[in-house]
């Protein structure tokens, strides 16, 4: 594990690496909200970073040192380092891996695809973001893939505002890539998040005709469907943490971290100039190339 300034502040498992069980409140004051918007800020500028290095013979360790000392540099704690054990200042996942991929020495090769998700905790909450990045030159179906998961990730975002409820969250990323052929993983969802990682708040990408939570303002939580070219099933490899496809077909992913508004929504996992990863990186679901944009 890499380390950590002792001046930053440190979410309360850093040290056991066990998350604390207590019920989180699901509406955030004020002052809550101001630090989120700097979480936020600060992994989506560390996201950005790590993306502008993304390029073959890279490995994803190299990654996971940018990420770190980006985020170290902005004063927060790489959230991820230590959370129930996972050794890594960030997660890189690639091709096949649906999430939760560790860095290690493997150099990316082009052609690849890979999600890297950034979480930091700085002024005593989490921001939560991840953008899947093309490595070199990507065959069209991978940058389809990509491209329309993003468009899957912003169509489930749309639908956030007061009074409506989390299923209509997953109805409307099924209604923007099922279309497409894809499927959509049912076992890693989005979560409530603040002052924990991860809440009690479950926000399925899939319709579940169930769940009549009700959207209320000042509610945060994440948006990050997997979408997989093949089939929705994952299985996780024998280190514990890695999921990939079952059937071995690639997978991408995007996250935000979104506020419900008084009248919408409100994305908090925003550079200040407010173009984050996906945007600065989009790609054309057509296209074939890597550049950013
Ligand atoms: N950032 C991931 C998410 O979107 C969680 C990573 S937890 C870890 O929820 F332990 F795998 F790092
Ligand atoms: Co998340
Ligand atoms: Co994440």
């Amino acid at each position: 594990m890499r380390t950590v300034p002792a001046g930053i502040a440190r979410p309360e498992y850093a040290l056991t690496g066990t998350p604390s069980s207590r019920q989180a409140r699901a509406i955030r004051t004020d002052d809550e909200l101001a630090a989120m918007r700097v979480a936020g800020r600060v992994a989506a500028d560390a996201l950005i970073e790590v993306g502008r290095h993304v390029r073959p013979g890279i490995t994803t360790d190299e990654l996971d040192r940018i990420g770190h000392e980006a985020m170290v540099a902005a004063g927060s704690y790489p959230s991820t380092l230590n959370y129930r054990g996972f050794p890594k200042s960030l997660c890189t996942s690639v091709n096949e891996v649906v999430c939760h991929g560790i860095p290690d020495s493997r150099r990316l090769q082009d052609g690849d695809i890979v999600n890297v998700d950034v979480t930091a905790f700085i002024e005593g909450v989490h921001g939560d973001t991840s953008c899947t990045f093309l490595v070199g030159h990507v065959d069209p179906a991978s940058v389809a893939l990509v491209a329309r998961t993003r468009e899957a990730m912003h169509a489930g975002i749309s639908v956030v505002r007061p009074g409506a409820r989390v299923r209509d969250i997953g109805k409307a990323i099924e209604e923007s890539v099922l279309p497409h052929g894809y499927s959509i993983v049912r076992e890693f969802i989005g979560h409530g998040i603040g002052d924990q990682f991860h809440t009690s708040l479950q926000i399925p990408h899939y319709y579940d005709p169930r769940n009549d939570t009700v959207l209320l303002p000042g509610m945060t939580f994440t948006v990050e469907p997997m979408i997989n070219l093949g089939a929705a099933g994952v299985a996780m490899w024998d280190d514990g943490w890695t999921v990939s496809t079952v059937d071995r077909q690639r997978t991408a992913q995007f996250e935000h971290t979104v506020l419900v508004t008084e009248d919408g929504h409100e994305l908090l996992t925003v550079p200040a100039d407010g173009r984050p990863a996906d945007v600065l990186f989009a790609v054309d679901p057509v296209g074939a190339d890597a550049r950013p944009v």
